[in-house]
């Protein structure tokens, strides 16, 4: 639906009137209405390199969810106020793991004793906790950009990728798995899935001696429900497509895409491809929408009929951004994301770790 002018004229003249004292980050996955405010748009490595390119604005509004603006918080000085302008926006994969259960699965690795040869990385899609967890015991924060690169790092910690040297991989199964088998040159049976409400991850001794990749049971509730069902319907009804998509999405999903990638990543290789090209793509639907919208000129569908936005993502729109920029303009800071300084000083480890990731 088109947004209501009247709110889109407050959102105006709430801007102009802070000027440079707001800076306003908008992820991909947001609706056109909020994006069109955002200065800077990006997935999330972009946009947690990009949190700080504005050190004089006292004032982030982070158009995106709850762990993004943490991030963001950890990023910048402590004179700038990272709002999230709707607080329900969490992100349902972030939440299947919590810290006391990361903590606890930590312990069990120790008592098993292959901790010593395991290094934590967490997806970007993950509490202040969980990244702090990760900075205090000599792993990364990585993102699905650099999800490769972060995985090599790690295992040159333990040994390199050729050795016995593990990776506990926080919270995405998909994205660990994705990354080890298509990326690292590891195998399926190289990755164990650690099940955090059962014993022992629901792991026995042997399992968890032979794994590399020791990942999380978590999974994105948008991406998760890509088929591969939908992706043989588009290759018979859609002659000569082009299937890409995130490696959120399902190992075999991923397996059958021609393409995988962030969300950076998707619109640029659908920007650089000539006219006429056939796409379906499985990531949320804001930013398909979006892409067909961009490039009329190719011919962009949505991978699944029964995927619907990330409804998370969602909470932010208008009414929520117009609320928190008139809330600045009138001296007042509503939803404010601090996180404690504590947890930021060793959650900002992981961070700067892949921060200074190559490439
Ligand atoms: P990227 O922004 O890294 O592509 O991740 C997608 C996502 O699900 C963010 O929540
Ligand atoms: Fe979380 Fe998935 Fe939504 Fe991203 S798309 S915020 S991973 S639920």
């Amino acid at each position: 639906a088109p947004s209501d002018p009247d709110l889109v004229e407050r959102a105006r003249a709430a801007k102009a009137a802070l000027g440079d004292r707001v800076f306003v980050l908008g992820h991909h996955y947001q609706r056109d209405e909020v994006i069109q405010f955002a200065d800077v748009t990006g997935d999330s490595f972009k946009l947690a390199r990009d949190a700080a390119a504005r050190p004089d604005a006292p004032y982030i509004v982070f158009c995106g969810v709850h762990f993004m603006a943490e991030s963001a918080d950890i990023l910048t000085s402590d004179e700038q106020t990272v709002i999230l302008p709707d607080l329900a926006a969490g992100c349902s994969m972030a939440d299947m793991a919590a810290i006391a259960q990361v903590e606890d699965a930590w312990e069990q690795l120790q008592a098993a004793g292959v901790a010593d040869r395991t290094v934590p990385v967490t997806y970007m899609n993950s509490s202040a906790a969980i990244k702090a967890f990760t900075g205090r015991h000599g792993g990364t924060v990585c993102t699905s950009s650099n999800a490769r690169t972060a995985l090599d790092w790690a295992f040159e910690q333990v040994g390199g990728v050729a050795g016995d040297g593990k990776v506990l991989f926080l919270p995405d199964q998909h994205l660990g798995r994705n990354t080890a088998v298509r990326e690292l040159g590891l195998s399926l049976d190289d990755c164990v899935v650690w099940d955090p409400h059962r014993p022992n991850g629901g792991l026995t001794p042997e399992q968890l001696g032979a794994a590399r990749m020791i990942l999380w049971r978590g999974h994105c509730s948008v991406h998760g429900r890509f088929t591969v069902d939908a992706v043989e319907t588009a290759r018979r009804e859609i002659p000569g497509v082009k299937v890409i998509v995130h490696p959120e999405c399902r190992h075999e999903v991923v397996e059958l895409a021609d393409e995988v990638g962030s969300t950076e990543k998707i619109i640029k290789t659908i920007a650089a491809a000539p006219d006429g090209t056939a796409w379906v793509v499985g990531t949320e639907l804001n930013l398909v929408k979006r892409l067909a919208q961009q490039f009329p000129g190719q011919r962009i569908a949505f991978l699944e009929k029964n995927v619907c936005y990330c409804s998370t993502m969602n909470r932010i729109d208008l009414p929520h951004l117009v609320w928190a920029l008139e809330s600045l303009v009138e001296g007042r800071v509503v939803n404010p994301i601090v996180v404690d300084s504590q947890v930021a000083a060793d959650a900002r480890i992981a961070l700067d770790r892949m921060l200074a990731l190559p490439g």
